[in-house]
């Protein structure tokens, strides 16, 4: 393969050394990640420069490598290289690092540039047998991959101590590979045909008054995107938002719940999975008023509720073959509620997360969620901007088995 039709041509990789006894196999790395037509960034924390000076990654990558916070010409690196980069590769990574980066510090251009981080992350740790198989280390492992990060695994063999153990870093093809993975833009949900549903509904009290929540509809919208990133024809049914749909998905805008279940349940039949994100008003007003109410025409009655479709529940009644996944916004209880909600609606998978407070679901631009699947154990994903979340839940999905109890209509939605 030349260069130029290389999955790395052009791409925009920076590559953070940390202080293990195998620095020096990063030059190796660096050398092919150039020859593959990546243009390379090196950062280094103070550790690694302790065993190869910056000088031979500045030579072979041309250009200054990072390693300190403060020195004034670098100063705001941390911000403006994330901003543009496409992928970020920890190799090697030691177990200070792994643990630093699981847990968010900040003490170093490494750590304070991974928070700011809207790229995949490939980390290839390197380290003592012993010290890979601690159970911190490995708890440290999974919440990185939990988050969305690729963790490539260190190899078996000799180790720096004389010892025999899995610690060795991973090849520089093996690293090569998983880096050109994640560049890959994936196809892995084409065929599929998803519903997703976002945002609030909107139940009127009279013309210019309804009832509402504060969902932003970003979780649902994002979710769409993916999809349609990854291959899948995607509906996007959403109540009242400030945002863009999507490009290639289909946008239903929609008001009230009720309009919500018929846009919904007219595309069950033709989806394959089923996506509700969106954060149903469970309430209306029992008798809307025509016109408006003056302020002097009230009396101080107080409004009369009523309840609206549960939308779940009645598609889950005409389920054939879709996947069905639901969300539950609660402020209390999350995995108690998530669960019964779960088994309550025969869902295959319902994602909760916390809504109220100052990490609330609703508004914000990232996410910490639970994901609850039938027979097994509540599987936490620690905060992640929307976008990722939706790629990691994607994933989750995509191994959850379809009942073969009949094919999906081909026709499209709105044919
Ligand atoms: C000779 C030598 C080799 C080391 N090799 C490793 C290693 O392979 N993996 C590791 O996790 N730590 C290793 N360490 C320990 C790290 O250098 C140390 O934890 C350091 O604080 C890491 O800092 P950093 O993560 O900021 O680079 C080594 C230390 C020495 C002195």
């Amino acid at each position: 393969m030349t260069t130029a039709n290389s999955p790395m041509a052009g791409k925009r990789v920076i590559l953070a050394v940390t202080g293990s006894i195998a620095v020096y196999k990063a030059i190796g790395l660096l050398r092919l990640l150039s020859q593959q037509g990546a243009t390379v960034h090196v950062i280094m924390t103070e550790s690694a420069t302790r065993f190869v000076t910056p000088l031979t990654f500045e030579v072979l990558s041309g250009s200054p490598v990072t390693s300190d916070l403060f020195s004034g010409q670098e100063e705001m690196k941390h911000l403006s290289l994330t901003a543009h980069a496409d992928v970020l590769v920890v190799a090697p990574c030691t177990a200070n690092t792994l643990a630093k980066l699981a847990l968010g510090l900040a003490d170093n251009v490494l750590g304070t540039m991974a928070l700011t981080l809207q790229c995949p992350m490939v980390i290839c740790p390197a380290m003592d047998g012993e010290m890979w198989a601690h159970p911190t280390v490995q708890g440290h492992a999974k919440t990185l991959e939990n988050r969305g990060a690729i963790i490539v695994e260190p190899e078996k063999g000799p180790l720096a101590s004389g010892q025999w153990g899995q610690g060795r870093l991973a090849a520089e093809e093996v690293i090569l590979a998983a880096v050109q993975k994640v560049l890959q833009p994936r196809r892995d949900w084409l065929g599929e045909r998803v519903l997703v549903s976002a945002g609030p509904t909107r139940e009127p009290i009279d013309p210019v008054r309804f009832l509402s929540n504060g969902s932003s509809g970003k979780m649902g919208y994002a979710i769409a995107e993916a999809a349609a990133a990854r291959g899948a024809e995607v509906v996007l049914v959403s109540g009242p938002t400030q945002l863009e749909c999507p490009q290639g998905v289909l946008h239903v805008p929609v008001e009230t719940a009720n309009d919500m279940l018929q846009a919904l349940a007219a595309r069950f039949d033709w989806a394959t999975t089923l996506v509700m994100a969106a954060a149903v008003g469970d309430f209306r007003a029992k008798d809307p008023h025509n016109h408006k109410v003056k302020k002097d025409q009230w009396n101080g009655e107080a409004l009369q509720l009523e309840r609206t479709p549960d939308i779940l529940l009645a598609l889950s009644a005409q389920r054939t073959h879709q996947r069905m996944i639901g969300f539950a916004a609660e402020t209390d209880n999350l995995v108690e509620h998530g669960q019964a909600k779960l088994q309550r609606k025969q869902l295959d998978m319902l994602v909760a997360n916390q809504v109220g407070g100052e990490d609330s679901a609703f508004g914000n631009d990232s996410n910490a969620v639970i994901v609850l699947t039938p027979n097994a154990a509540p599987s936490p994903i620690s905060r992640v901007p929307k976008r990722q979340l939706a790629d990691i839940l994607l994933d989750r999905m995509k191994t959850l088995s379809v009942s073969p109890q009949s094919q999906p209509s081909a026709l499209h939605p709105l044919s």
